[in-house]
C-alpha cells in the first residue's frame, strides 16, 4: 500500500464524500492518508481544499484557493516550479504531515501510471 501510485485523477476520489474511503492529500510528490485530520480536510471543513488534491502550491503559498493547484488530469507539483520560500514552506508541512499522518503513496504522472 505504501508505494502505491496515484494520478491527481485517482486522487479525487479521496475527499471523504465517500462513506469508508480514506481522506487523502497529496504533497510533495507524497500521499497521506489525513482521515484522522478529518475536522481539519473533510467535507465542509476548514481545508477541505486540500483533500483529494495536490496540495503543494496551496500549502507552499498559503493559499486556499483551489485554482492555484493542479487539476485532475495535470501533472503532480514538482520542487522546481516552486520559488525557494515556497520549497522552504513546503517542506517544513512535509516534516508536520510525516509526523502526523501515514504515508500511503505517490503521486505520479497520467504517463507513469500507463508505462507502470
Ligand atoms: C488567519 C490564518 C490562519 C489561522 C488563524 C490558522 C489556524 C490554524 C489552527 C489553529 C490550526 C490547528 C492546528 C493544530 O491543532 O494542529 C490550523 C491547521 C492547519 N492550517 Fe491553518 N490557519 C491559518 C491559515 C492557514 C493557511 C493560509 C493555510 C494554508 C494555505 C493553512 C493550513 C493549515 C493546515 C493544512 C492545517 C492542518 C494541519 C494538520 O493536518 O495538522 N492555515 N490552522
Amino acid at each position: 500500500m505504501s508505494s502505491q501510485k496515484f494520478t491527481l485523477r485517482e486522487l479525487q476520489s479521496y475527499t471523504g464524500q465517500r462513506k469508508g474511503d480514506p481522506i487523502l492529500l497529496g504533497l510533495n510528490g507524497i500521499v497521506y492518508d489525513v482521515s484522522t485530520g478529518a475536522a481539519f480536510y473533510g467535507p465542509g471543513n476548514g481545508y477541505s481544499v486540500f483533500a483529494g488534491r495536490d496540495s503543494t502550491i496551496g500549502l507552499a503559498k498559503g493559499s486556499l484557493l483551489r485554482d492555484v493547484m493542479p487539476g485532475p488530469g495535470e501533472a503532480p507539483t514538482t520542487m522546481d516550479m516552486l520559488s525557494e520560500a515556497e520549497q522552504t514552506a513546503a517542506l517544513t508541512w512535509e516534516k508536520r504531515l510525516k509526523q502526523k499522518y501515514p504515508v500511503v503513496g505517490v503521486l505520479v504522472k497520467e504517463e507513469e501510471l500507463e508505462s507502470k
